[in-house]
């Protein structure tokens, strides 16, 4: 949620600045701005809309010398929080003296009492931002020593921050710090960059240093000094990113997303590699640092996540009741710490976040450690705040997922829940036999799932029989519900159609109400056990007028000639049949969304990452 980025070291700052937004522009891209030191001042340039307008007003405005000089800047693209995406509330702000600048991530809760103090000591404030009040803070604490302005300032602040500040009377240095709102600086040779999430970095250098809260750094262009609020140094890692820069590129296709459709196959390869023992009909999770015997002893499983990590967990429900004979429950990450959740040392918590910055899922982490239960996580993004604070996990490696809209995320994370559930299942009940045949199906999910891709055409020309539609229902049963669920998340959210997902038998209990001539019923009829009841609901939503688009299993004519449009998938077991399902629902998301003209990776009020409660 927002992105940040800082340079300090060679000529061409504003360049390595926008480029650096560019990459982070899925974070927010609602407004944009940068800040560099010329002439002992600093110079700033804000924009409204995306990143490519910023450039474009940079530019234009800035004499090309000033642009290509530069050795130092902040630069901000941003998701509003406190006032609308106008170019006065774009970021970095100045203090009084328009001799610091600041790039803000977060929220200062406080901000309304910090104001009404600053405006009774003179100081005139042009936005609505927490953010400028931050920024005129820090003018106001600082004494000529940037580094102490900046910590006197956050010492009176509540809230969360990930910040970058620029002096102009220190221009060989940029202070950066962080609480709740991610930092990690890319230490090049002779340049330092910082940024909210490391793709702004792997163009430039592999070592990254991730910020804890309420550590301050003082970053030069050779140089990076850690201390904590209290002026006390801390030892941060260098650590390796082992990213490849290419794979934040779009790669020949025309958005992010699709190129993630379909790069599935791939992505659940990596996740699914060397974590399958077919001797022993198991998984292989070594991050999860359990014993066999902690894994006997465990009473319960809790699943935390927001969105489409949410719907993961739903998936993963099911399959640890299914396959581990255990409790298992979903929660709401949001909802988690104001309720009173009951947990114990035997109850077992997976955060699922792709991002690992999500803050109600962290909050929800602390919470569940602060019971004394035993937490693990399930993340895409190395080194994340959540992978780090639970200590144990398993990652995903699905590599960077830029569109918005999370797709190989989704997969993956089923996959590995999928993994773990049999991991408990063959401590309990699930037979070396069985856990040898559900192996193989995990191993051939990248093959079922090259299957759904390969109809993408036929889905493309299915999705323009729908793309005028400003209402679905997508419904499934069993596991196939939290795809339901996801499949109308993803309509919803990149094509702006209002899209509900429904468990089959619930759409009498009050949504058939909606039901018109034409209404799409996007329906889950795999066949699996259920199927014949889905089958009954799709006849209710027949009578009604509802046109029916059934995904259904390859050689399933029966079931096939009950829909007006169908698209395959593989048959398979139901929980893994799980993927597949999406991957047609995804696509179906992509194409209706084509059709409709959206602005597909960076959906209209949306951003990646929530980081603000
Ligand atoms: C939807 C989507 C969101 C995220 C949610 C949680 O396509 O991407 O619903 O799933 O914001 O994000 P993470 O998984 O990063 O915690």
């Amino acid at each position: 949620m927002c992105g940040i980025v800082g340079y300090i070291g060679k000529a061409g700052a504003t360049t390595v600045l926008i480029n650096g937004l560019r990459r982070l522009e899925y974070r927010g891209y609602d407004s944009a701005g940068v800040a560099i030191i010329d002439d002992d001042r600093i110079v700033i340039s804000k924009s409204p809309g995306k990143v490519a307008r910023l450039n474009d007003k940079t530019h234009a405005d800035w004499d090309p010398t000033v642009f290509q000089r530069a050795i130092a800047g902040i630069a901000h693209t941003r998701w509003a929080t406190h006032g609308p995406p106008t170019e006065v509330n774009a970021h970095p702000h100045l203090d009084q003296s328009g001799d610091v600048a600041l790039v803000h991530n977060g929220i200062i809760e406080n901000y309304r009492a910090l104001r009404a103090r600053l405006e009774g000591l003179g100081h005139h404030f042009y936005s609505e931002t927490d953010t400028e009040v931050l920024a005129h803070l820090i003018g106001e604490c600082n004494k000529g020593d940037l580094f102490q302005a900046v910590c006197d300032a956050l010492h009176q602040v509540s809230g969360t921050f990930g910040i970058a500040v620029l002096s102009a009377n220190e221009p060989d240095r940029i202070i950066t710090a962080r609480r709740g709102s991610p930092i990690v600086i890319g230490v090049g040779d002779g340049e330092t960059i910082i940024a909210s999430d490391s793709s702004a970095i792997v163009a430039h250098t592999q070592r990254v240093i991730y910020l804890d809260d309420n550590d301050i750094a003082i970053v030069t262009a050779d140089s990076v000094e850690i201390r904590d609020l209290n002026n006390v140094p801390v030892t941060r890692e260098i650590a390796e990113l082992n990213l490849d820069a290419a794979a934040a590129e779009k790669g020949g296709y025309d958005h992010f997303m699709l190129k993630e459709i379909h790069e599935q196959p791939d992505t659940l390869s990596n996740t699914i590699r060397g974590r399958l023992d077919f001797d022993l009909g198991s998984s292989v999770l070594a991050g999860m640092g359990t014993s066999p015997r902690e894994l006997a002893e465990l009473n319960r499983v809790v699943l935390l996540g927001c969105g489409t990590s949410l719907h993961a967990g739903l998936v993963g429900e099911y399959a640890f009741e299914d396959l581990a004979d255990i409790h298992a429950e979903v929660q709401q990450a949001a909802e988690f710490r104001y309720r009173n959740p009951i947990l114990g040392s035997r109850d077992l918590v997976v955060a699922i976040s792709q991002s690992g910055e999500t803050a109600d899922t962290l909050a929800a982490v602390r919470e569940a450690n602060q019971k004394g239960a035993f937490v693990m996580s399930l993340c895409n993004v190395v080194g994340s705040t959540i992978a780090r604070e639970t200590g144990r996990g398993v990652y995903l490696h699905a590599g960077p997922e830029i569109s918005v809209a999370s797709t190989k995320a989704f997969t993956s994370q089923v996959a590995v829940l999928i993994m773990m559930a049999l991991k408990l299942g063959r401590g309990r009940r699930y037979s070396r036999e069985d856990g040898i045949k559900l192996g193989r199906e995990i191993e051939s999910i990248p093959t079922l799932v090259a299957r759904v891709l390969r109809q993408d055409e036929h889905i493309a020309k299915i999705a323009t029989t729908y793309a005028n539609n400003e209402h679905a229902f997508f419904i499934g049963r069993g596991p196939m519900y939290p795809v339901a669920l996801e499949g109308a998340l993803k309509l919803k959210e990149i094509s702006y159609i209002h899209a509900e997902g429904y468990h089959a038998a619930e759409l009498k209990h009050g949504p058939i109400a909606l039901l018109e001539n034409g209404t799409p019923i996007i329906a889950l009829a795999v066949d699996i056990p259920g199927k014949d009841k889905t089958l009954g609901n799709i006849e209710e939503c027949r009578a009604r007028g509802a046109r029916i688009l059934g995904i259904v299993t390859e050689g399933d004519h029966e079931t096939a000639e009950c829909m007006d449009d169908f698209i395959t998938i593989p048959s398979c077991h139901p929980l893994v049949a799980t993927i597949p399902a999406v991957v047609a629902l995804q696509l179906f998301a992509y194409h209706v969304a084509r059709i409709r003209g959206c602005e597909i990776d960076q959906p209209r009020n949306l951003a990646k990452s929530v980081t603000v409660e």
